[in-house]
C-alpha cells in the first residue's frame, strides 16, 4: 500500500500492525507535497492499493483540479484500492477539496471522514466511511471486533453539529488568519521554506539549514521559549530530520505570541 512522505505516521503503523507492506512514496514541491499519477507510476514494484489526504498532515497541501478522478482512475486500470482520507475537508483556504465519493472513476474506492477536524469533535470519536457494497459485510464485522457501535451521545451532538455551518465557518476563518500570521511571520524567525498550506492547520517547513536533528531542534525550542512544533520524523522516514511541523489550530493571539518568541530565538 502506497503513502506519501511525509504523510501521516499511523497509515503506517495501522498497516504494519495489519501485515500489510507500507510503501512510503517521497513526495515535495515537485508533486505539489501529494502522491500523483507520476508519483505513483515511478514506485518499482507491485501495489495493491494507494491512501491520499488532501488537504494533507503534516503539509496542508492538496490535490489540484482534476487530480482526484485521475488518480482514481489510474488505480481503476491498475485494479488496485484508493482510500481517500478526506478528513481535513471543509478546512480550505482557497478552492474546496475535491472528494472521491461518489465518482463515476471511483467505484471501488474507500472514503475515510470524521468528526475531528472541520466539526472540532475530536474527542467525540466518530467517523464515517463510504466504501463499495461489496466491503460492507467485512466492515461490518471488523467493526464488531473494534468498536462495537460509535457512542451513542456523540451521534446526537454530531446531528447537531451539522446545523453549526456559520460556527464552523467562523472558525475556518479563524484557521486562515492563523496561517497568514505564521506565513507572514515565520520567514522573520528563518524558516523560509513552507510547504503551501492550502487547507488542515499545518504548515509544513524544511529547517535543512536550521538543524540535520529535528527531535532535538524541537525539543530546544519547547524547552527555551515554550513553542511546541513536531519534528519531521514523525511524518517522513527519509527527510524527517531535517523537517518540522507547526499547528496552529488556537487562537490569534498564541499565532501571534509563537511568532514574536520565534523571532527572538533565531536571532
Ligand atoms: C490525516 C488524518 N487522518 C486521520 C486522522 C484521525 O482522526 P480521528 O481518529 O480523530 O478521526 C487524523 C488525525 O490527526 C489525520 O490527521
Amino acid at each position: 500500500m502506497a503513502v506519501a512522505a511525509p504523510g501521516y505516521p499511523a497509515y503506517r503503523n495501522i498497516l504494519q500492525a495489519l501485515g500489510i507492506e507500507c510503501v512510503s512514496v517521497p513526495v515535495g514541491p515537485a508533486s505539489h507535497w501529494q502522491l500523483t499519477v507520476e508519483t505513483l507510476s515511478a514506485v518499482d514494484g507491485h501495489l495493491d492499493g494507494v491512501v491520499v489526504a488532501s488537504p494533507s498532515n503534516p503539509t496542508g497541501s492538496m490535490l489540484v483540479d482534476g487530480q482526484v478522478p485521475e488518480l482514481a482512475r489510474w488505480c481503476e486500470t491498475q485494479g488496485i484500492r484508493l482510500v481517500s482520507d478526506e478528513i481535513y475537508h471543509g478546512i480550505t483556504f482557497g478552492h474546496p477539496a475535491a472528494t472521491a465519493a461518489g465518482l463515476d472513476v471511483a467505484p471501488h474506492a474507500i472514503i475515510i471522514n470524521s468528526f475531528s477536524k472541520y466539526y472540532a469533535m475530536t474527542g467525540w470519536r466518530l467517523g464515517w466511511m463510504v466504501m463499495p457494497d461489496d466491503l460492507a459485510r467485512s466492515v461490518e464485522c471488523l467493526a464488531q471486533n473494534l468498536f462495537i457501535s460509535p457512542p451513542t451521545l456523540s451521534q446526537v451532538a454530531a446531528e447537531a453539529a451539522f446545523d453549526c455551518t456559520h460556527e464552523l465557518e467562523a472558525r475556518v476563518a479563524g484557521y486562515k488568519a492563523n496561517r497568514d500570521i505564521l506565513v507572514a511571520e515565520l520567514p522573520r524567525a528563518g524558516f523560509t521554506k513552507l510547504a503551501p498550506s492550502d487547507g488542515a492547520f499545518y504548515l509544513y517547513a524544511d529547517v535543512s539549514e536550521l538543524t540535520d536533528d529535528s527531535p532535538q531542534f524541537c525539543a530546544r525550542m519547547l524547552a527555551e521559549i515554550g513553542v511546541a512544533c513536531t519534528p519531521g520524523v514523525d511524518f517522513d522516514p527519509f527527510e524527517g530530520k531535517r523537517t518540522l511541523r507547526f499547528s496552529f489550530a488556537g487562537s490569534a493571539a498564541h499565532m501571534i505570541e509563537a511568532a514574536k518568541r520565534l523571532k527572538a530565538w533565531r536571532r
